[in-house]
């Protein structure tokens, strides 16, 4: 798990480049570590999301890719069934937690599915998405332990995911988390067992939750001052464009 200190290092160090263009860091997967590397836990802030996000949860959703619709849902799902999923999200009993780039796109996601069934009320099921050019940052691992860290606090003690056997990343997200891994097939399932709550895990929800709203909300104000900044220049850009065919 992350630890809160590095949460809120990151979350002022963010703040730092808040300000700068979105445009101006080039986007891409990053490397992929070598095997047996293990590269130091990612820290970003990762914030639950309500119905109001639903669009881009829409809109995140329909930019993957066939094949990563079919790793993600087990079938490849057609915009249709995109749509339906998302439209049929619960945001009071399961919880969705996103990752927003500067442009306040949900880059990454995750779906943290509690049973309905009354004799299951202490597992939950996680499934997860990271669009294609933030892959291999951690992003994925990180939402899992976000997720997991909110089971717990909710009283979960068995976490399962659903994988296909040739979803090596989910796998290794799993496996690197304790899951129980079974192939069965071309289907794979893991479970993990979780400890329970403690004054700990529930203190750590709060902060990592509150660090990342504040993030979300410096976000939101900085895309408000570039695309102010954008319309200004439009409009001067406009004046000299005028000026100049005037011949003044
Ligand atoms: C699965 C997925 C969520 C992983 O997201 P990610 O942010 O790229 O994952 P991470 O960067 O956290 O990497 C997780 C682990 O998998 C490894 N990994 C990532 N991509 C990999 C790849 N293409 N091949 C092999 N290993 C890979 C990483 O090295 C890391 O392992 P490590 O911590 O032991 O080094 C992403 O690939 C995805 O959205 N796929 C499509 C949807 C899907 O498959 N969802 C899961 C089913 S619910």
């Amino acid at each position: 798990m992350v630890e809160t200190k590095a949460l809120i290092k990151a979350t002022l160090d963010a703040g730092r480049e808040f300000f700068r263009p979105p445009g101006e860091r080039v986007a891409g997967p990053a490397p992929l570590p070598a095997e047996g590397v293990k590269q130091p836990s990612v820290v970003v802030p990762i914030r639950s999301i309500g119905p109001s996000h639903r669009e881009r949860i829409t809109d995140h959703l329909l930019a993957l890719q066939p094949q990563d619709r079919y790793l993600r849902f087990g079938y490849a799902a057609n915009d249709e069934q995109i749509r339906r999923y998302a439209d049929s999200l619960d945001f009071d009993r399961d919880e969705i937690f996103g990752i927003y780039n500067r442009k306040l796109e949900l880059i990454a996601m995750a779906h943290l599915a509690f049973s309905t069934d009354p004799d299951l009320r202490s597992c939950a099921e996680f499934g997860v998405s990271v669009a294609l050019q933030a892959r291999g940052r951690g992003y994925g691992s990180r939402l899992f332990d976000r997720a997991v860290m909110h089971a717990r606090n909710e009283g979960v003690d068995l976490l399962f995911i659903h994988a296909l056997s040739e979803n090596t990343a989910m796998i290794r997200i799993a496996r690197n988390a304790g899951a129980l891994v079974e192939r069965d097939g071309s289907e794979t399932e893991a479970y993990l067992r979780l400890p329970p709550a403690t004054m700990d895990s529930r203190m750590s929800e709060i902060v990592e939750e509150q660090l990342a709203q504040t993030d979300y909300r410096l976000k939101v104000q900085a895309k408000q001052f570039w695309d102010f900044l954008g319309a200004v220049q439009e409009i001067r850009r406009g004046v000299r464009d005028a000026r100049d065919k005037s011949g003044r």
